[in-house]
């Protein structure tokens, strides 16, 4: 298997590095516009192998011929958000940008399975997927695997319960209108109603949502991006060794959860051919009207779109 990684900066480095360590691919390429940036970044983790006890290829480019045959495209390029700025702020920037990695991508690996995790990253997946021309199953949005992530993370710390035994799941947008499900979220399979007073868990939900913005806040010159390059992996791993993890992906709805033709965060089945299923949860009146109005912040942006 080939995995490229489109950018190579923060959040595309991390990735490669943490996919390189676990040998998930027979090979991973970084590709950069930036002179060196990828080349050098790559050959810095190439030098850890004997260390680290990889034997996958790590290379470096500029130019995305060093793409061609890929199975997995992770994009990454574009602007990254900074102190003060929205997610939205970054709308006609970076679609620009990841309409012609898209383009440039489908040329030479036009069986590639791709991720967006660019922001805003919902409207980002629907320009990857209008630029691909690529099927639904094969263009995927990462954010769900983030949002939910940190949504368990934090349960854990508030319990001093063990992460693997932490269950929860966030849909939505990824930004202020994501919709955490902590009625799903559980500790080994009790429900987290259960263990925690609802004021806590109103707590953990505030700062699941603003916990982009909390890291951004600290770090000013960047965004997050172990817990980003983490959540890659992890879609990244079922796709390749055929999981078919039920995971949190931004995917073109097409009657799915009541909503068409807008791309937003459900929980889906990641395996060999990208997504193998949507999968359609209850929702209570109140969810479902979170996640309606989910949509629609993507649509609006999405309406707003340059030609
Ligand atoms: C995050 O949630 C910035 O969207 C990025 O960390």
């Amino acid at each position: 298997m080939k995995v490229s990684i489109v950018g190579a900066g923060n959040v595309g480095a991390t990735a490669a590095q943490r996919m390189y360590a676990l040998e998930l691919a027979r090979e991973v390429v970084l590709v950069d516009v930036v002179p060196g940036l990828a080349y050098g970044k790559a050959l810095d983790m190439q030098q850890a192998a004997p260390l680290i006890e990889s034997d996958c290829r790590i290379t470096g480019a500029t130019s995305f011929d060093a793409t061609a045959g890929s199975d997995i495209v992770v994009i990454t390029a574009g602007l990254a958000r900074k102190a003060g700025m929205s997610r939205d702020d970054l709308l006609a920037r970076n679609a620009q940008t990841v309409r012609d990695v898209a383009r440039q991508i489908v040329a030479r690996s036009p069986n590639a399975i791709l991720i967006t995790v660019s922001n805003p990253v919902d409207e980002m997946t629907w320009v990857t997927l209008r630029a691909s021309g690529l099927d639904r199953r094969r263009v995927i949005g990462m954010s769900g695997v983030l949002d939910s992530t940190r949504l368990r993370s934090f349960i854990a710390q508030e319990l001093h319960a063990g992460v693997e035994d932490v269950d929860a799941l966030v849909v939505g947008s990824h930004g202020d209108a994501m919709v955490p499900l902590v009625r799903y979220a559980s500790v080994a399979g009790i429900p987290v109603a259960h263990l925690l007073p609802p004021e806590r868990i109103a707590a953990i939900v505030e700062r699941t949502r603003n916990a982009g913005s909390e890291i951004i806040d600290l770090l000013k010159t960047s965004s997050a991006y172990y817990a980003p390059a983490a959540a890659i992996t992890a879609m990244v791993e079922s796709i390749i060794r055929d999981k078919r993890r039920i995971l949190p992906c931004a995917t073109l709805l097409q009657g799915e959860y009541g909503l068409r033709d807008v791309v937003l965060g459900v929980p889906a089945k990641l395996g060999r051919d990208g997504i193998e299923e949507i999968v359609e949860i209850e929702l209570l009146e109140e969810e479902r009207m979170a996640l309606k109005r989910s949509a629609q912040v993507v649509r609006d942006n999405i309406a707003r779109l340059p030609e």
